[in-house]
């Protein structure tokens, strides 16, 4: 079993931008502990990070994984052209977000990846990632 982490725009800041709401923690910190919770659990893992929207969607195209955690950032709120790769491919793909967007500002309710994605984890900071990853590990 192979997962792969994918974030999207602005998620290189983490541990920089918003700490109380992302936290203090960089994303080199928080994908060193899921590799470590996935490698235990006996899966491996691949992470990729890019602020453009094609790149996200060149690399769902292309992964050979047998899911996909992905976090768009705010890709996830307005790009159908994210939501429209995750349709074209046959591997399930986990929304996941830190925060939780529904206690957030009104344009983070929507979310045009929700339809296509087999489930979505959201509102357990760096967690989000390793229950997602459970959804493919049980
Ligand atoms: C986020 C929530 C989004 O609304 C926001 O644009 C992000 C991060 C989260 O992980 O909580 O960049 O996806």
């Amino acid at each position: 079993m192979k997962l792969l982490f994918l974030n999207g725009v602005n998620l290189n800041l983490t541990g920089r931008r918003e700490k109380g709401v992302y936290g203090a923690e960089t994303l080199d910190d928080i994908n060193a502990q899921i590799r470590s919770y996935v490698n235990a659990r006996g899966a491996e893992c691949e992470f990729y990070q890019s602020n453009i929207e094609g790149e996200i969607c060149a690399k769902l195209h292309a992964t050979d994984a047998d899911g996909v955690i992905l976090n768009a950032g705010a890709f996830t709120h307005y790009s159908y052209a994210i939501r429209d790769a995750i349709a074209g491919i046959s591997v399930p793909v986990v929304e996941v977000h830190m925060s939780n967007v529904h206690a957030r500002e009104e344009f983070r309710h929507t979310s045009v990846l929700s339809e296509v994605c087999r489930g979505c984890i959201l509102g357990f900071g760096k967690n989000s990632y390793i229950l997602a990853a459970e959804s493919f590990l049980l």
